[in-house]
């Protein structure tokens, strides 16, 4: 039976091709081995501009897909998303925000429910944990979903991010080839590619960061 004193944590995340999820379960996984009642929250993406191309894995139209998505994520464009009940205002004790890096940013359906009204009521006065999860360029994104949080009125405590390998262009180049085909390839248009899912270090990490987080959560010992 599930102990009501537990720490309870929400995990709220978006996801396209899966790897935000892998690393919200993996740190969900953690998070109860540490004595925590742990949800995940899917925010659904439903913007009839946005969301259609999203609807299928992979990408119909790889290229004008994503680059379709330049100016609405560099504007920080908000859309139409489903919110389940469980994000609903709850008491937690800490809130988990898990985004994609569409363009750098936060994707458009974790910032559009961090600026939204319940958005706000989740996260007002909680404390909160953000995750960044991109195929190479994290940063901005992990420091957008902190400045969110915090103007919500978050207690911001702490973030962490997970990327799959490879440089600049290979990487890029990866993430063409996956998001267009559906499928890991060792060559794309003649060039050799990394893989294109996260590096299988994100388990650990993942597992890791639920630990610092829990340590967080634990309450004081008794002298
Ligand atoms: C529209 C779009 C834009 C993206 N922009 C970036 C980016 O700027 N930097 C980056 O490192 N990865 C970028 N990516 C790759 C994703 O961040 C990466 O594949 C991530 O793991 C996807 O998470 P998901 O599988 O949970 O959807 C982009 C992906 C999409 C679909």
């Amino acid at each position: 039976m599930a102990d009501s004193t537990a720490p309870s944590v929400l995990i709220v995340y978006y996801t396209y091709s899966q790897q935000t999820l892998s690393v919200a379960e993996s740190m969900a996984s953690r998070l109860r081995e540490r004595g925590c009642r742990v949800q995940l929250a899917k925010i659904e993406f439903t913007d009839p501009r946005y969301a259609p191309r999203f609807s299928q894995f992979p990408l119909r139209h790889a290229y004008r897909d994503i680059f379709g998505m330049v100016l609405p994520q560099f504007r920080g464009v908000t859309g139409q998303i489903r919110i389940p009940d469980v994000a609903g205002a709850g008491r937690y004790d800490l809130v988990c925000i898990a985004s994609p890096t569409w363009w750098l940013h936060p994707c458009m359906p974790i910032r559009s429910f961090l600026e939204s009204d319940a958005g706000r009521k989740l996260i007002g006065g909680k404390r909160c944990a953000a995750v960044a999860v991109a195929h190479r360029y994290w940063r901005d994104d992990l420091r957008i979903l902190k400045k969110l949080i915090v103007k919500q009125g978050g207690d911001y405590l702490d973030g962490s991010h997970f990327t799959a390998g490879g440089g600049p262009v290979d990487s890029m180049l990866a993430l063409l080839s996956y998001l267009s085909t559906g499928v890991t390839k060792e060559r794309y248009l003649g060039f050799r590619i990394p893989p294109a899912t996260l590096q299988p270090s994100y388990v650990d990490q993942s597992r890791a960061f639920a630990d610092r987080l829990a340590d967080r959560l634990a309450p004081p010992k008794s002298w």
